[in-house]
This record gives structure tokens, sequence and C-alpha cells, in this order.
């Protein structure tokens, strides 16, 4: 059985969230923006960060599908779930849990701006940067973590763990 230890506390998670939503707030101010949440591993930080915003949004899912072993992706990535709004001309953000080899983000990013919105930006809530395989300008970053296999705050391991109000990491005992 594994066990999760904290990583970053609620506290830390929730004050870091409020700071990027004043950030994107301010950025965003006056134009029309559409979020995008990656499902499932995004829809915690989504909500909180939708949810501190100041500005109108409108929100839309994508759900990808890729394959590989549980616990790192192979690289090889297809849509699950399209979104369902009109982005034409919108400025858009991606908002993932973490970019990790980074073959999600570069996918997504490239499938997005195909639909020919005005801008595609990507705020990601963790980077972990030492598996880096494909470069992707993180534009909105809440954390660097370590190499380690990280849950909670909507990340999961085998689906577990995706409520943890705080972000943490396995360790085998
Ligand atoms: P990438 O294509 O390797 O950048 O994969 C990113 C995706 O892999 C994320 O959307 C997560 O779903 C998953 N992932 C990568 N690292 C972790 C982790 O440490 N914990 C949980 N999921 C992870
Ligand atoms: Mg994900």
């Amino acid at each position: 059985m594994e066990k999760v230890k904290v990583l970053i506390s609620k506290s830390k998670v929730q004050k870091r969230v409020v700071e990027l939503a004043r950030k994107i707030s301010r950025d965003y101010k006056g134009k029309d923006l559409v979020l995008i949440g990656i499902l499932k591993g995004a829809f915690v930080f989504l909500s909180d960060l939708a949810r501190n915003l100041s500005i109108p949004v409108a929100i839309d899912f994508i759900q990808v599908a890729s394959y590989g072993a549980s616990t790192t992706s192979s690289g090889v990535i297809k849509i699950k779930k399209d979104i369902d709004l009109p982005i034409v001309g919108k400025e858009v953000l991606i908002v993932e849990d973490i970019v990790d080899y980074g073959y999600t983000m570069d996918y997504l990013l490239k499938f997005i701006s195909h639909k020919k919105s005005k801008r595609v930006k990507i705020c990601a809530l963790l980077d972990k940067p030492s598996r880096r395989r494909v470069q992707v300008p993180i534009d909105y970053k809440g954390f660097t973590v370590p190499d380690k296999f990280i849950v909670g705050y909507g990340l999961d391991y085998g689906e577990k763990y995706r409520n943890l109000p705080f972000i943490g990491y396995l360790v085998q005992d």
C-alpha cells in the first residue's frame, strides 16, 4: 500500500491560486476569455481558479486519452472529449494540473490552435521540469515540483486522491 505525504499545504495552494487568479484577471480585463480545463485532473484547480477571477469568463473542458503505463504518458495522445464552445477569435487559457513530459500540453496547444482562436496561453498548477521531453511555454505557473509522483487537488493515482485538499506525493511503505 502506498502512503501520501504533504508537499504543499492546503493554505499554500489556496494562496497561490488567488495570486494566479488576480494576475489572470488583470491580464484579461475587457477581453473575451475562455478557460479550457483538461479533464479530469484540472477540475479542482479550475473550479478554485475560476471562483477567484474578477472578470467574466466562459468555461469548457477537453479530455485526452494518453496511452502508456499508469504513472507516465507515452506521447500517443487522442482527444476523448472535444470542447463544445466556439472559440474563434477568442482568448483561450488552457488550465492543466501538471506538465510532466510535456507531450499532453504540446499536443493540446497545437490541437486548440487549429480552432482559430485569437491567442492560446497555458496555466498549469504544477510544473515538473525534470522529466520534460517537449518544451511548452507555461504562461501562468502555480508551483515547480520535484520528480515525485504527485497526488491530490485533482491529481490521481489510479483514480484515488483527487479529492485531497492539499498537494501530496506518494511514498511506498
Ligand atoms: P505529460 O504528457 O507527461 O506532460 O503528462 C501530463 C499528464 O500526466 C497530466 O495531465 C497528468 O494527468 C499526468 N501526470 C503527470 N505527472 C503526474 C503526477 O505526478 N501525478 C499525477 N498525474 C501526473
Ligand atoms: Mg491530466
